[in-house]
């Protein structure tokens, strides 16, 4: 007699509910919560960064398996600076080290990463690996998976803005010829859309200073869960609502 077995769940395939022309190209996340995640199993907070690796490395898998084209993380603040040094101190040394250690998958999975913020002035040692994972993964193909390290939306533009006074300057470019699109070319996200869909967890309802510019019509959904929690169930919510939208980009 033979046994029929359960049908298993194919983790890699789109769910059925979620339409495969509607899907974000872009997706952006806001990492929250860690912190609370371990304070509530009585740990320190260190651990719950650590955690939420796990949940980021699950969830590029998850966009990669579903077929969107650009993931962005916001991993580091210009304002997370202002926290205690062991913190600081741990999350740099966890960024080189998860680097180093998922560099080699990342090739073989055809990612390709990039870092946003102000890279110079992070340890020389994690710019060092940061070049190294951005030059090995360049050539790839698959999915573009940008990490926002020691990021600031206004110090961006601000960035951007001294670079075009400086092209204007040498006569390089007119003023009237400064239009969004050239500005948006002069953003660290210059290769990317903007994205159509910004994720936060742990409930906060505000943008932190992410993507300010690129920002201005992406969808925004908040969930309460916390960084380390927020799993393949939980972006499956998310896109689901996503897909509910109606974007009108100021139209009717
Ligand atoms: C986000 O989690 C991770 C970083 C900012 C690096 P938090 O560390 O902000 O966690 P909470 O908000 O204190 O719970
Ligand atoms: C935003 O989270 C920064 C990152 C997730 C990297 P924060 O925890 O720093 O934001 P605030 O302070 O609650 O606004
Ligand atoms: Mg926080």
């Amino acid at each position: 007699m033979t046994v029929m077995q359960p049908s298993v769940l194919n983790l890699k395939e789109l769910p059925s509910d979620l339409d495969r022309n509607r899907l974000p190209r872009h997706v952006a996340v806001i990492m929250d919560g860690n912190g609370r995640w371990a304070k509530h199993r009585g740990l320190p907070r260190i651990m719950g960064h650590r955690q939420g690796v796990d949940a980021l490395k699950k969830l590029l898998r998850c966009c990669k398996d579903w077929g969107i084209e650009a993931l962005t993380a916001y991993a580091f603040s210009t304002e997370n600076w202002g926290r205690p040094l062991e913190e600081v101190d741990f999350l740099m040394t966890l960024f080189e080290r998860v680097l180093m250690r998922e560099l080699q998958e990342m090739i073989e999975e055809n990612v390709r990463i990039q870092f946003v913020g102000n890279l110079a002035a992070l340890p020389r040692s994690l710019q060092d690996q940061i070049e190294r994972s951005m030059t090995a993964t360049q050539g790839n193909s698959g999915i573009q998976f940008t990490v926002a390290t020691n990021y600031g939306g206004r110090e961006e533009i601000l960035q951007a803005c001294r670079a075009i006074a400086t092209q204007v300057q040498q006569g390089k470019i007119q003023p009237d010829e400064i239009d969004e699109a050239l500005f948006s070319r002069y953003l660290y996200t210059a290769n990317v859309c903007d994205p159509d869909l910004l994720i936060r967890t742990s409930g906060e309802m505000r943008l932190s200073n992410f993507l300010l510019w690129q920002m201005a019509y992406g969808e925004l959904y908040i969930t309460e869960a916390l960084w380390p929690d927020f799993d393949r169930t939980q972006f499956h919510q998310a896109l689901s609502a996503y897909q509910q939208r109606h974007r009108r980009f100021g139209k009717v």
